[in-house]
């Protein structure tokens, strides 16, 4: 790649960064529409994409003033119903277990409402609900997610500013058919958009900085994630499976038309977390993703690496899992524009390098096996560990608008007697037998240690420290809410076999 394309590069960016600019105020004019008749579809961010998601806006409207509570609100809000939060400062952690809700934050003269969890609460917004819109809110310092949805169906999250919520910012977690769009995030020590298990998904024209993980598709189904401005993360964009979870695929995926630049920030992620094995300058990453497509996106000055494929076995921090299958296969390396990545890379990519006397910047690199995955134009890159990889025989996804569905997805109801017993068996029972050693001591070693202690098994697995010298250290299961870590651990002290 010649230098001269440097002032395209520099002109793209600064429209971008026009653009985005200017999102942030879009919020002063939206926020006074109220819903209409149908699916609540306030002004312009999501556009068309917002027909099948979010509350319908058919109900009434409550409003929410400086030093009110949004959790009564929500408490006395019905099906339909829209609630407006105006500027103030609520420092609470707001529960929907309800369908078809939007809460819409009302921005005045610049002010916000803001969330603020003074590094004290855990969670701003936890969602369980389907049809639900959150929007226009600032959300601050809090310590575990700004945004997290359990198995909600058809979500709509817009238009946030997030800043250091700690682990997680927007995380919704076994949920279908949703949008994420023009949101704002900071300062998160994990992912900052994370989505987990979820199917049908639409990620588009956030901006993530200064992030351990920019954007993460984890375990996840048919997704799209596109027009993102993404700098400054440790990781860019990633795409994984990760093993241990009751969810054992990603596939599908498109990560197109997105700016990932100088993603170069020093890891900051919770020691022994997934993302803590990510070498700061990671561009775009694929873990064990299958069908991922990569198409016209704006890669440049990622240190380490533009784009990185890798399977489970040469990825740190990761256990195997016997249910998934660790390679990532199938992967299509469409037209992108890539510069300055790979130019102060990590000793295992110059030693890959040296291995295929490939010499300058590496822009992309492939670990490991991966099966039936091609690459556009393979001169155009230099490039290591795609020797495998075919050309591909298409040259773009433009056909796929949206993996969003046409109607709703049918509401999810998870009883909460079940909760305990499906964390239990999807997660737990990845590690954990009743009476033999796997990968964690066997669950009646742990009834012996834990009998009536529910909830010092919550505090144990929220943050696991290293206990035991013939086991790994056990992973923070942390995105588990916490009314699931509590039932899980009840359910683990139950079983009798
Ligand atoms: C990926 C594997 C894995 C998963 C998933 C997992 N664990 Fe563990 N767990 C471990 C390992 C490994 C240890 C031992 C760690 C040590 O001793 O340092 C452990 C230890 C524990 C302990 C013992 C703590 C102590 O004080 O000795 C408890 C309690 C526990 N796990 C509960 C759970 C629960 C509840 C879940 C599901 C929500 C879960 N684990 C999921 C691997 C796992």
């Amino acid at each position: 790649m010649g230098k001269k394309l440097l002032p395209i590069v520099a002109g793209l960016a600064l429209l971008f960064i026009g653009a985005v600019a200017g999102m942030k105020y879009a919020g002063d004019n939206r926020a006074t529409v109220v819903g209409d008749a149908s699916r609540y579809t306030a002004a312009s961010a999501g556009g068309e994409l917002t027909k099948s998601v979010g509350g319908s806006g058919a109900g009434a409207v409550h409003e929410v003033r400086d030093g009110d509570s949004i959790q009564a609100a929500v408490a006395a809000a019905g099906e339909g119903d829209v609630i407006r939060v105006y500027p103030g400062t609520y420092s609470e952690t707001v529960y929907i277990d309800k369908d078809d809700l939007v809460i819409s934050g009302v921005v005045v003269g610049g002010a916000w409402p803001v969330l603020e969890g003074n590094r004290e609460l855990n969670d701003a917004i936890l969602y369980s609900g389907n049809d639900i819109t959150i929007e226009n809110l600032q959300i601050r310092h809090y310590k575990g997610n700004a945004i997290m949805g359990q198995a909600g169906n058809n979500f709509l999250i817009r238009n946030n500013e997030v800043i250091d919520t700690g682990v997680y910012g927007i995380f919704p977690e076994f949920g279908t058919n949703g949008l994420i769009t023009h949101n704002v995030l900071s300062g998160i020590e994990d992912a900052a958009i994370y989505v987990g298990m979820c199917d049908n998904i639409h990620v588009t024209n956030n901006e993530v900085f200064d992030n351990v993980a920019g954007i993460e598709i984890e375990n996840t189904r048919h997704s799209i994630v596109e027009n993102n401005y993404v700098h400054d993360n440790t990781g860019g964009i990633l795409v994984f499976i990760t093993p241990g979870l009751p969810i054992k695929t990603t596939y599908d995926t498109i990560v197109r038309n997105n700016f990932v630049v100088d993603n170069n920030t020093p890891n900051f992620g919770i020691p022994g977390s997934t993302v803590s094995g990510i070498p700061a300058g990671t561009g775009i990453l694929n873990m064990a993703g299958d069908r991922t497509t990569i198409e016209g996106n704006v890669i440049t000055g990622n240190k380490t690496i533009g784009i990185l494929i890798t399977d489970h076995m040469n990825a740190p921090n990761v256990t195997l899992d016997p249910g998934a299958d660790p390679n990532s296969d199938e992967i299509a390396i469409l037209d992108n524009l890539m510069w300055n990545n790979g130019y102060d890379t990590i000793p295992e990519i110059r030693a890959l390098a040296a291995l295929e006397l490939v010499e300058g910047e590496v822009q992309i690199v492939n670990v490991g096996t991966s099966t039936d995955s091609c690459i556009l134009d393979h001169d155009k890159y230099v490039t290591v560990g795609l020797r495998d990889f075919g050309t591909c025989g298409f040259a773009t996804t433009a056909d796929v608008a949206t993996y969003l569905l046409d109607e709703p997805a049918e509401r999810r109801i998870i009883a909460a007697e079940d909760m305990g017993k499906r964390a239990y068996y999807g997660v737990c029972a990845g590690c954990h037998a009743y009476n033999v050693k796997m990968i964690g001591p066997p669950t009646r070693v742990i009834q012996a240690l834990y009998h009536d202690d529910p909830q010092g098994i919550v505090d144990y697995i929220t943050k696991p420290v290293k206990k035991r010298d013939d086991y790994p250290e056990m992973p923070p299961q942390n995105y588990l809410s916490e009314d699931v870590r509590m039932a899980a651990a009840v359910f683990m002290l139950s079983i009798t076999n």
